[in-house]
């Protein structure tokens, strides 16, 4: 058997422990985040600027790797992901998080913006530090949120243009008890569903439409089932961004500030991305043959304003409530 010599098996050993050094320095930590819609997305086009950043501001350590189309699963099941750390972060609409804090109900109230500028307002402010800092106790941060604009219905068959014509329809909403009562007060009946089983279920008839936003509608093709979208802008939902308690707290201190920051800085870039994208949404809807009407908002609004009293009830919820309307 051949012996190594000293000096051949230290050069060994050095470029094994060479080589394992530059690994380690090398190899980015990926934390895997789910996503429910395309790459597309302005909100999955500022989180790759995002991890861009975040891999050079911790020295190569973190980056992101954004799973879309709801390849890790639809956003309740991975919220459970992110909860249980099986997943690091994810993006998940406002209600699922309401399910488990009452307090959110306040920032996913219909009608509680006026408009883009007052939601981006709303979300850089630092108003929402103390809500976002709650939710650790079930396992997820919240970071920030992200703008999904507003909301309106569209359905199969002919618009809506008020109360009246809501009624009896089956119109799906994101799974929680605000928005389904929400579209009582619309007139309509709401059915909780995925994401993902919306188009299906409008083209089958289980549903007569669902409300979302213009850049969803077009991403997702549902100007396909459902070609008439009326403009009732009742809600704004924040996209909320969830980490892992678990996982946040395993970062080197320096990176979770690092992550933090990077979150509350794509913000901005993340609204403006909505402002270009919009209009393109729409653009691309109509060539499709959609029809987009406008609608008299006033009897919707009045319709649920009951709706608002009644579901803010602590002291805290109030406070909340006061300091977004301070900021319109
Ligand atoms: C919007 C929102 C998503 C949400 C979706 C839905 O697209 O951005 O976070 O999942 O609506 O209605 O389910």
């Amino acid at each position: 058997m051949r012996t190594l010599s000293f000096s051949r098996l230290a050069k060994s050993l050095l470029l094994v422990a060479g080589l394992g050094v530059s690994f380690v320095s090398q190899a980015a930590t990926e934390i895997k985040v789910a996503f429910n819609q395309s790459d597309k997305h302005p909100q999955y086009q500022a989180l790759t600027a995002l991890s861009e950043k975040l891999e050079q501001q911790t020295e190569g350590r973190y980056k992101l790797n954004i799973y879309p189309n709801e390849l890790l699963g639809a956003q309740r099941a991975a919220l459970e992901l992110v909860q249980n750390g099986a997943i690091q972060m994810a993006i998940v609409a406002n209600p699922l998080v309401e399910n488990y804090n009452k307090d959110f109900i306040v920032i996913g109230l219909p009608y509680i913006y006026d408009s883009l500028e007052h939601q981006q307002k709303v979300f850089t402010s630092g108003i929402l530090d103390d809500l976002f800092a709650a939710t650790g106790r079930y396992g997820f941060d919240v970071l920030g949120a992200y703008t999904a604009g507003s909301r309106s219905i569209y359905t199969k068959g002919s618009a809506v243009n008020n109360l009246e014509e809501m009624k009896g329809k089956k119109i799906r909403v994101i799974q929680s008890e605000t928005m389904r009562k929400m579209l009582s007060c619309m007139g309509g009946i709401g059915v909780p569903m995925n994401q993902g089983e919306v188009y299906t279920a409008i083209q089958q008839g289980v549903l007569d439409g669902a409300e979302n936003n213009e850049i969803t509608y077009a991403d997702l093709k549902q100007y396909e089932v459902a070609p008439y979208f009326s403009r009732t802008k009742h809600l704004m939902v924040p996209d909320l961004i969830v980490t892992s308690s678990y996982f946040i707290a395993s970062m080197p201190k320096q990176d979770q500030e690092v992550l933090k920051r990077l979150v509350k800085e794509s913000i901005d870039h993340q609204f403006d991305l909505w402002r270009t994208q919009v209009q393109q949404a729409e653009e691309l809807a109509k060539a499709n043959n959609a029809t987009f009407v406008e609608v008299d908002i006033t009897p919707f609004q009045q319709s649920c304003s009951k709706l608002q009293q009644d579901l803010i009830t602590s002291p805290v919820q109030k406070a909340l409530y006061e300091k977004v309307i301070e900021l319109q």
